[in-house]
């Protein structure tokens, strides 16, 4: 199967990137959100994000306009997969939403047509079940800022076929990618690693052993990690941190994944890292310009 054309569901921190790799590399792609006005900030951020690289000299003026040309915004599913040979769901991580859309996309797509999914951690298993193309649904695991970050985890469902799984991996090199196969369970590997370190950072800071800027200097400094664990569970969308812990921690049963009591309320005050402006740090200056948040200045 030569994938041409590719539709992806979602246009926030991750759906933005997603577009925007396929679309250099000369994929026609269409990205759906319910939200026109997410749809806008994401070609806004797509748009800043190519400026960058030709000032950078990294890619020329042509490139940029060819990719931006690349993509077509929507907020309707149905007309936005027709034809198209594979769909990327990356709308926000909770199960309901997801299994809602992956009902409606099996019903609307061609049966040919592949499922591929960003999720973070909820079985891809547990979202094929509610199609009648389980060998075609699989993970597709994007890293972020996806055009930089070269890893794609790809998830087999225990259903999903040889074939479908050799041409996203085969479609993750040609983006220039390098994709690691892994199989079904909660976290994948990524983040059944990463998350309980983020989690204890917060722990860490909870407890007052140290504050924001020491915690993040000691895994910078200590253990060669390029940024801290609070600065990237900002990086990553608090929301997004909880909701992956909380699929660990009801799939393996296991107290060790429960999320901190920090972690929950920050969310629930609507602190969600860089994408609302505060969460351990503050980004009313930008992203780039960032101050421990005035809740843990010590
Ligand atoms: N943030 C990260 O670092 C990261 C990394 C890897 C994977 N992921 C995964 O990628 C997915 C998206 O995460 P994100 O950080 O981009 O979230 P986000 O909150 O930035 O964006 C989610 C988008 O999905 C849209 N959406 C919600 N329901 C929809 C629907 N039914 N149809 C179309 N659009 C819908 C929302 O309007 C929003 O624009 C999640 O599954 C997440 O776990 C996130």
């Amino acid at each position: 199967m030569n994938i041409k054309n590719v539709t992806i569901i979602g246009a926030g921190t991750m759906g933005n990137g997603i577009a925007h790799t396929f679309a250099q590399s000369g994929f026609s792609v269409n990205l759906v959100d319910t939200s026109a006005d997410a749809l806008e900030r994401a070609i806004t951020t797509i748009t800043k994000n190519l400026d960058r690289m030709v000032s950078k000299d990294k890619i020329v003026e042509e490139e940029k306009n060819a990719t931006l040309d690349n993509i077509t915004t929507n907020t309707d599913l149905t007309s936005a997969v027709k034809g198209v040979d594979l769909v990327i769901e990356a709308a926000t991580e909770n199960v309901d939403i997801k299994l809602k859309i992956f009902k409606q996309l099996d019903k609307i797509c061609n049966e040919n047509t592949i499922l591929g999914t960003n999720t973070s951690s909820i079985s891809i298993t547990q979202i094929a079940s509610v199609t009648n193309r389980k060998d075609k649904v699989i993970g597709m695991h994007f890293m972020n800022p996806v055009p930089i970050m070269k890893l794609v985890e790809v998830i087999r469902g225990k259903e999903t076929s040889d074939s479908v799984t050799s041409i996203i991996m085969q479609l993750s090199k040609n983006l220039g990618k390098s994709p690691v196969e892994v199989n079904d369970a909660p976290g994948f590997v990524a983040n059944r690693i990463l998350m309980p370190m983020i989690n204890e950072a917060i722990l860490t800071l909870e407890e007052n052993v140290s504050g924001v800027e020491e915690i993040d200097t000691v895994m910078i400094l200590g253990m060669s990690h390029p940024m801290g664990p609070l600065h990237l569970a900002d990086f990553i969308g608090l929301d997004v941190c909880l909701s992956i812990l909380e699929v660990m921690y009801k799939g393996f049963d296991n107290p060790k994944y429960a999320p901190s009591k920090t972690l929950i309320n920050m969310v629930s005050e609507g602190k969600l890292g860089i994408k609302s402006g505060e969460g351990f740090y503050d980004y009313s200056e930008g992203a780039r310009n960032k101050k421990v948040s005035s809740r843990f200045r010590r």
